[in-house]
């Protein structure tokens, strides 16, 4: 069986990486549309081997189409998810539109992949942070539950979209030519600086992606008082987030065993190695699928408690590739397509 795909925001960061993916992975095609503002109309996006055209979306786009993987904003989403669905799609949307609708599911594969049954239509895939902690924390979360996270990010530009990575190049080049640089889509330069997290705030203090993690982590988990204490931080890193990871148990979680757990777990690599110093990097997880664990350290400070550290490729698997599983979940468990959808009601 094979499946007409759309990728609705085809020509962003994400959209292009799922156009990659889609490719590597074999998914089963029998259709592929571009989607995207009626500025790229015209444009064209190699595939396979052939060059296929960019269209812009409007009312007749999602006729015939079994799935939209969505990667073009929260209010792009919140236009066109409701229209894919009733003419019989499936939407995977990657934006915030639908995260924390009851009706919802929330899914990382690697963690909760049986939500997929539940959909009426709209699955939303997570926040990136949000993404790679969880793929990171959920192994040792069923060894023995966690009391609190404490979570720092280190946000690479690639999280803003494609445009906002070459601003921060531009930036770079500009700083590095003694010149003033421009910001247009952040609000202050990245290049050679960072910033707390710009999205909006809220009463105490916690932006909206810091309550992402909290909010979302929860959800995914299954686990509504879970702890969670977050500070995202944009760092002048093209591609790849990085976060620092506090997790405090309820009895203590060795070092060993941390370690032997995640050396097993999926979607995780190990990468640690103490004489040389060396652990992950954002150079070092860009383009790749896992997620790359290691620093994993007795926290001094506390007797149950553990650090850990992380890159994960923000685009990858915090975006396209996480959105890609959780279609090829659907696929799986014949979850896809008209019929699916009449008898998941
Ligand atoms: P376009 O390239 O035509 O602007 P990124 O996250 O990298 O910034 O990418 C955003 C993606 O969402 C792009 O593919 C962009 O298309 C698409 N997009 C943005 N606004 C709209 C819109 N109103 N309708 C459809 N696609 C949109």
């Amino acid at each position: 069986k094979s499946y007409r795909v759309a990728i609705l925001g085809a020509t962003g960061a994400v959209g292009t990486e799922l156009l990659e993916l889609l490719e590597s992975r074999n998914f089963p095609l029998a259709d592929l549309k571009l989607l995207a503002s009626p500025r790229s109309a015209g444009t064209q996006l190699a595939f396979k081997g052939e060059k296929l055209p960019v269209e812009a979306v409007d009312e007749g786009s999602f006729h015939q189409v079994d799935l939209v993987l969505a990667s073009a904003g929260a209010g792009t989403s919140k236009q066109w998810a409701a229209k894919a669905v009733e003419a019989g799609a499936v939407v995977i949307d990657n934006s915030s539109a639908f995260r924390m609708d009851a009706e919802v599911p929330l899914i990382v594969p690697e963690v909760n992949p049986e939500a997929a049954a539940s959909h009426r239509g709209i699955i939303a895939n997570p926040n990136c942070t949000t993404i790679l902690m969880a793929v990171a924390v959920w192994p040792l979360y069923q060894v023995q539950p966690i009391r609190r996270i404490v979570v720092s990010t280190y946000q690479s530009a690639s999280g803003a979209g494609a445009r906002a990575m070459e601003e921060m190049k531009a930036q770079a080049q500009a700083i590095l030519d003694g010149k003033t640089p421009q910001t247009d889509i952040f609000p202050y330069p990245l290049a050679f600086n960072l910033f707390p997290h710009n999205s909006p705030l809220n009463e105490a203090g916690y932006c909206q992606e810091e309550m992402k993690m909290v909010n979302e982590t929860r959800k995914i988990f299954g686990v509504e008082d879970l702890r969670i204490s977050a500070t995202c931080v944009r760092v002048p890193v093209l591609r790849a987030h990085s976060e620092a990871i506090n997790l405090e148990f309820d009895e203590p979680f060795s070092v060993a065993k941390a370690r032997e757990v995640l050396s097993q777990a999926p979607g995780v690599e190990l990468r640690e190695d103490w004489q040389a110093n060396y652990f992950p990097m954002p150079i070092d997880a860009t383009g790749r699928d896992p997620v790359l664990v290691g620093r994993i350290r007795q926290d001094l400070s506390h007797p149950c408690g553990l650090e850990l550290w992380l890159s994960g490729d923000q685009v990858r698997k915090g975006a396209a590739l996480n959105a890609v599983q959780i279609a090829e979940l659907l696929v799986a468990k014949n979850l896809l397509g008209r019929e699916s959808l009449v008898a998941s009601h």
